[in-house]
């Protein structure tokens, strides 16, 4: 089974907990894209959802397909996110952003009644930290914010480089105007004490450490798709 596969098979496990009439989150990313393929196959069989996208790429693909959409102020409350990761723990904390869609893709899992991540098993780990961790910064004062990363981060014990996300032939600017700072910390042993340290940096605008707010983890292998459940 190749990764696309995993994918598929990972997407299709998650669609069986989309109901009729969910007011549903639909993530970024290869793995998300999947996931939005297949529930527009069910929405053209008589399906009644209505999506709220992560990023303006998911909501491309979603009205290419037929899958309908809302913004998230016209469904400030959803019944049930499904969403991709670059890193799965073992406690179902998650480092996102990969794809650039972090902040939107946080805002729509907090305003979710349950969060469903899908993955194929090549993103499971015992620690996060070894995918870069990828921060949302303001353009304004980029230089001292990211100065401002680096002290935080060698107080928490830890080092790596940060390096400014390219796209083409500039910056990569995220759905937001803001850029991204892919932080190779390696290990990251005390998340919760990182994700609250980065956010009381005022030039951060988010990150992507997903703590305390997946529920279920479908991840699939070459065996095919299990599902994990968070000890909360
Ligand atoms: C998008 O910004 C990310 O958070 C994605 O959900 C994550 O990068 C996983 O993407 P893939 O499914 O493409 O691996």
């Amino acid at each position: 089974m190749d990764a696309r596969e995993m994918k598929i098979k990972a997407a299709e496990a998650a669609l069986a907990h989309v109901e009729n009439g969910m007011r549903l989150g639909i993530g970024t990313g290869s793995t998300a894209e999947e996931f939005v393929r297949l529930l527009a196959e069910k929405v053209a069989g008589g399906l009644r959802v209505e999506g709220v996208p992560t990023s303006e790429r998911t909501a491309r693909l979603c009205v290419e397909l037929g899958v309908p959409l809302k913004s998230l102020d016209e469904l400030p409350e959803l019944d049930l996110t499904i969403d991709g990761a670059d890193e799965v723990d073992p406690a179902l904390r998650l480092v996102k952003g990969g794809g650039g869609a972090l902040l939107r893709e946080k805002i729509v899992a907090a305003a979710s009644n349950r969060v469903i991540v899908i993955a194929d098993e090549t993103k499971l780990v015992e620690t996060l930290g070894r995918f870069p961790l990828p921060i949302e910064v303001n353009p304004f004062g980029l230089v001292s914010t990211r100065m401002a990363i680096e002290k935080t981060a060698a107080r928490l014990g830890l080092t790596g480089s940060l390096v400014l996300r390219q796209s083409g032939d500039g910056e990569f600017t995220t759905d937001g105007g803001h850029y991204i700072i892919d932080a190779s910390f390696g290990r990251i042993p005390d998340a919760d004490a990182l994700s609250s340290e980065l956010n009381s940096i005022p030039g951060v605008v988010e990150h992507g450490l997903f703590l305390n707010m997946a529920a279920l983890a479908i991840i699939a292998g070459p065996a095919g798709a299990r599902t994990l459940r968070a000890n909360r």
